[in-house]
């Protein structure tokens, strides 16, 4: 356990990732020095935790994404009434899909995909509902040197039209509304803060390697999707009311576990947006 200065514990989640972060409660918002420890933390451990928390309005939510960067409005997903930066997950008895069923990292199909998503959950099922993360460094630096040649300069193509299409329908989005963006990204990308690689393709929007057969890029990719989805590289959270969880997707994935139907399950996301991949 770190205790950092500003009175912020750091509890290390798994050898591999995560941390669980108490002594500060969002909703009464945060100091420099507070903001300071939460920023590094989040370089450090790529997964954060806030645990012992009361449910944050709206705008503190915002203001706290904020102090990372301009926020990202989600292409297509169901904002909140008035916030149209927050988007809401909701999954309950009449649901026909719940959000981030697979693996992911958020909005990659975007040209500037998210930096990092903060999501806090209000109502929760009685068991169920877990996230499961997974580290992308981790990843990479399993590969073989050869393997990591053969990546090195390949870019991956990302799309959304195939998920995005439809999806929210019945959450009152006119499909009119929506943009179904696709980008092409680096497919070992290199993160703009730590300067350390990682493996930046996911099975829910990487769906070829520029330059490549199906064939060829999908014998690449599956290999990858499997690789980069390892026990070893994982931790499942099982989260309590009102935990908050902030994510870099720059490297990470995650999943999110739709277990618990017909029970509910919700909260509210603000994504931050990050750069252009490199
Ligand atoms: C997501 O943002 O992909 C959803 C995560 C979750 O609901 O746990």
């Amino acid at each position: 356990m770190i205790n950092t200065i500003s009175g912020i514990k750091i509890q290390k989640f798994s050898p591999n990732l995560g941390a669980v972060i108490t002594g500060v409660d969002l909703s009464k918002g945060i100091n420099n020095e507070q903001f300071k420890d939460i920023k590094k933390a989040f370089l450090d451990y790529q997964v954060l935790f806030f645990q012992n928390q009361n449910e944050i309005s709206p705008e503190l939510h915002l203001k706290f994404g904020k102090l990372f960067g301009e926020l990202h409005m989600h292409p297509a997903a169901p904002s909140m009434n008035g916030y149209p930066e927050i988007f809401e997950i909701h999954a309950h008895k009449d649901s026909k899909v719940a959000n981030g069923e697979f693996w992911h990292s958020d909005v990659s199909c975007d040209i500037t995909p998210p930096l990092g998503t903060m999501l806090q959950l209000h109502i929760l099922p009685e068991t169920g509902g877990d996230t499961m993360f997974s580290n992308m460094y981790a990843a990479y630096n399993e590969l073989s040197d050869k393997y990591k040649t053969l990546l090195d300069g390949l870019i991956a193509i990302h799309e959304s039209e195939h998920l995005y299409k439809g999806r929210y329908d019945d959450r009152g989005v006119n499909k009119n509304d929506i943009k179904t963006p696709v980008a092409k990204h680096p497919l070992i990308r290199t993160h703009p803060i730590t300067g350390k690689k990682s493996i930046y393709v996911n099975r829910t929007f990487t769906t070829g390697i520029e330059g490549m057969s199906k064939y060829e890029s999908s014998s690449i990719l599956d290999f990858l999707f499997n690789h980069c989805e390892h026990v070893n590289f994982q931790i499942r959270y099982r989260w309590n009311k009102n935990d908050m969880a902030f994510w870099d997707n720059r490297c990470t994935m995650h999943r999110a576990i739709w277990d618990y139907w017909p029970n509910e399950r919700k909260g509210r996301r603000v994504t931050i947006k990050g750069d252009k991949p490199i």
